[in-house]
C-alpha cells in the first residue's frame, strides 16, 4: 500500500513538473513571437504603416482586428501584387482605396514570420486601446487644486490692494499737511527739506567746476556710445535668430524629429553640391498623397501642384509654386559649399544650423559672419584618414613629387561645384 502511494506521489509530481515546464515554455514562446514580430514590423513596415493611424498604408491595428482571415493576410503580406493580379476582391478593394499606392512585396518572410508580425500588431493595438481607456484616470490629478490662473488672479488683487493703500496713505498725509499749512503751522520736516534742496544745488555747482571730473564723465559717455555703435555696426546684416513665417506650416520637429526622416531625404544637395536645396513638393507627395489628406495645410501642397485629391490627377495649368522664405543667405561675394563641409569635412548639419529637429519653424542659429567661418576653420582639425577626397589629393601630390603628369581634373577641376554657384 505504502509503495503504491509513493509511486503515485512521484508520478503526480512529475506530471506537475512537466505541465509547469510546458506552460513556461508556451508563455516564453508567445513572448518571443511578439518580440520577433515587433523586430520585423519595425524593420520592414514602419516606413508606410503605423499601428494606430493611417500613413501611406492603412492603420494596421484596426485593420487586423476587422480582418480575421489570417490566411488571406499572410498571402497579402508575402505578395500583395499576386493577389491584386489574381483580382482577389478584398485585395483590389484596398488597393483602389489607397489610390493604387502599392505595397512592397515581402517574399522573404516565412508564414511563421508573418504570423509573428500579425500577433505583435494585434497585441500592441490591444495595449494602445487599454492605455487609452486608462488615460482619463491618470489625467484627473492635474485638474485638482487651484489653476495657475486663479493663483495669478489672487496675487494681482493683493498687489493692487497694496498699491491703493500706499496711494491713499500719501493722499491723507498731503491733505493733513495742507490743512496744517493753512493754519500757519510749518512742519519741521518741511523746513528741513528746503535746506537739503539748497545744499544739493550748491554741491552740484561745485562738481561742475571740477574739470577732471567733467572730463572723466564725458570720456565714459564717449566710450559707451562708441562701443554701442561699434557692436551695432558689426551686427548690421547679421540675421542670427531670423525666423520668418513660412507659407505652409511645415514642421521639422515633427518630420525630422518625431518621425526621424533623415535630413538627406529632403536636402539631398547638401551631400553632393554647393546648395543643400529645398525639396520640391513632389517629395512631400510621397507621403501626403495619402497622409492627412483632410488638412488645409496639406491642401496648400495640392493647390501648388495643381493636384486634385478626389481624382488623384495633376493639372499643371493650375500649379503655382510655393514661395518658401529663404532663411540663410550669405552675400554673393562669399562662396560656401555644403558638400565640402558635410561630405568631406563630415560636419553635422546641427553644428551650423542648430537643433533643427526640435524646431517647429526653422530659424538662423549661427551668425554666418566671416568671423564665424574663420574661427571654425582655425579650430577644426581635418580628418584625412579614410577620406576619399584626401586620398585623391595625396595621390596627386605623390605624382607631383615623382614628376609624373597631373591634370587639373585630378585635383577636382571637373567637379561642377568648383566652378558653378
Ligand atoms: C512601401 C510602403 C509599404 C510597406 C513597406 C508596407 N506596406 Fe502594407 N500597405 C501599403 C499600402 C499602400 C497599402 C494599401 C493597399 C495598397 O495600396 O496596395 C497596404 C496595405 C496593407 C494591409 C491591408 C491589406 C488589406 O487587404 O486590407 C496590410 C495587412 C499590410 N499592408 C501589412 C503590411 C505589413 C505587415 C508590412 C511589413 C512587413 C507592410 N504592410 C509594409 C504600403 C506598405
Ligand atoms: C520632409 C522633408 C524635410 C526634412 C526631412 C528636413 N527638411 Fe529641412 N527643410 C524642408 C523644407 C520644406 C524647408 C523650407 C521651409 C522651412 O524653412 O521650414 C526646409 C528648410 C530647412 C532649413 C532652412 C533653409 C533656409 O531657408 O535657409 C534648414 C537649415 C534645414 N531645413 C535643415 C534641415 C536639417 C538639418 C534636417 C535634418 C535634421 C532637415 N532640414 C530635414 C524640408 C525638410
Ligand atoms: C515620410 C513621409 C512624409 C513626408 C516625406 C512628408 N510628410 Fe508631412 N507629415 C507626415 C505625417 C505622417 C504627418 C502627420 C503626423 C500626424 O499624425 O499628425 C505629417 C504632417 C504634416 C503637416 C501637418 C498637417 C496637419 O494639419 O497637422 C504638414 C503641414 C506637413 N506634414 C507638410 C509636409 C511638407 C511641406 C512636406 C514636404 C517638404 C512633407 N510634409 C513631407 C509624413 C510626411
Ligand atoms: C559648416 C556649416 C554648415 C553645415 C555643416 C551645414 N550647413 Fe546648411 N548652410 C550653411 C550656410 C553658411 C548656408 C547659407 C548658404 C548661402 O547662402 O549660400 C546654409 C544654407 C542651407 C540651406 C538653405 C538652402 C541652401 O542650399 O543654401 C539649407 C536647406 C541647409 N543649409 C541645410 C543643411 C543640411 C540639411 C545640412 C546637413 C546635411 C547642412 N545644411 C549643413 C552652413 C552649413
Ligand atoms: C563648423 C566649422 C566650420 C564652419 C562654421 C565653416 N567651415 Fe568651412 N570648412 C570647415 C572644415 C572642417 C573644412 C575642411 C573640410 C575638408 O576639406 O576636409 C572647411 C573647408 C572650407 C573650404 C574649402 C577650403 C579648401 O580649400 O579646401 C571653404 C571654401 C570653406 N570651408 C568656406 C567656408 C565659409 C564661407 C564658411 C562660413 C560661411 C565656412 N566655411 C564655415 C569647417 C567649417
Ligand atoms: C572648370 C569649370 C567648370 C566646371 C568644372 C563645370 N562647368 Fe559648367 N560652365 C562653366 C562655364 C565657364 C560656363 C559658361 C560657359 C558659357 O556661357 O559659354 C558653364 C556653363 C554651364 C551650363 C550652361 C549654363 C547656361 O546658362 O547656359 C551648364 C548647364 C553647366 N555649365 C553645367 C555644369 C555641370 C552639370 C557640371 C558638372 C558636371 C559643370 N557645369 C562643370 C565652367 C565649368
Amino acid at each position: 500500500m505504502r509503495n503504491i502511494s509513493l509511486i503515485f506521489k512521484q508520478f503526480s509530481r512529475s506530471v506537475l513538473l512537466v505541465a509547469g515546464l510546458v506552460v513556461c515554455g508556451l508563455t516564453a514562446h508567445a513572448q518571443t513571437d511578439a518580440a520577433k514580430g515587433e523586430a520585423i514590423f519595425k524593420a520592414k513596415c514602419t516606413a508606410c504603416h503605423k499601428i494606430d493611424t493611417r500613413m501611406t498604408g492603412p492603420a494596421l491595428g484596426p485593420k487586423l482586428t476587422e480582418e480575421t482571415d489570417d490566411a488571406y493576410l499572410t498571402k497579402w503580406i508575402q505578395n500583395n501584387q499576386a493577389l491584386i493580379a489574381a483580382k482577389n476582391p478584398k485585395a483590389v478593394k484596398i488597393f483602389n482605396e489607397f489610390n493604387q499606392a502599392g505595397m512592397t512585396v515581402f517574399a522573404e518572410l516565412s508564414d511563421a514570420d508573418v504570423g509573428n508580425v500579425i500577433t505583435y500588431i494585434r497585441a500592441d493595438w490591444k495595449k494602445i486601446q487599454e492605455d487609452k481607456a486608462k488615460a482619463p484616470v491618470s489625467a484627473t490629478p492635474e485638474d485638482k487644486g487651484p489653476s495657475s490662473l486663479v493663483i495669478w488672479g489672487l496675487l494681482g488683487v493683493i498687489v493692487i490692494a497694496f498699491v491703493v493703500i500706499l496711494v491713499l496713505n500719501k493722499v491723507i498725509a498731503t491733505l493733513e499737511r495742507l490743512l496744517l499749512n493753512k493754519q500757519g503751522i510749518l512742519l519741521e520736516e518741511d523746513a528741513e527739506e528746503e535746506k537739503v534742496k539748497t545744499d544739493r544745488a550748491a554741491t552740484f555747482k561745485k562738481l561742475l567746476k571740477n574739470k577732471k571730473l567733467v572730463f572723466f564723465v564725458i570720456l565714459c559717455g564717449t566710450i559707451a556710445m562708441g562701443s554701442f555703435s561699434w557692436v551695432t555696426m558689426w551686427n548690421t546684416n547679421v540675421h542670427q535668430g531670423y525666423q520668418p513665417v513660412q507659407p505652409i506650416k511645415y514642421s521639422h520637429e515633427l518630420h525630422a524629429g518625431a518621425m526621424k526622416i533623415e535630413c538627406q531625404y529632403c536636402h539631398t544637395g547638401a551631400f553632393k553640391s554647393k546648395n543643400a536645396s529645398i525639396p520640391s513638393l513632389n517629395v512631400c507627395m510621397n507621403c501626403h498623397k495619402s497622409v492627412k489628406t483632410e488638412s488645409p495645410e496639406i491642401h496648400k501642397i495640392y493647390d501648388a501642384l495643381g493636384y486634385d485629391p478626389n481624382t488623384a490627377k495633376y493639372d499643371s495649368t493650375k500649379a503655382k509654386p510655393i514661395q518658401w522664405v529663404r532663411i540663410h543667405n550669405l552675400p554673393d561675394l562669399a562662396y560656401f559649399n555644403h558638400s565640402q563641409h558635410v561630405k568631406v569635412g563630415a560636419i553635422k548639419c546641427q553644428t551650423c544650423h542648430g537643433p533643427v529637429e526640435t524646431m517647429k519653424e526653422v530659424y538662423q542659429y549661427s551668425p554666418l559672419t566671416m568671423k564665424w567661418c574663420i574661427q571654425c576653420h582655425k579650430r577644426t582639425e581635418v580628418n584625412g584618414k579614410g577620406n576619399a577626397y584626401y586620398d585623391s589629393i595625396l595621390a596627386a601630390h605623390d605624382k607631383i613629387k615623382k614628376g609624373e603628369k597631373v591634370t587639373a581634373a585630378v585635383l577636382g577641376g571637373i567637379e561642377c561645384a568648383k566652378c558653378h554657384y
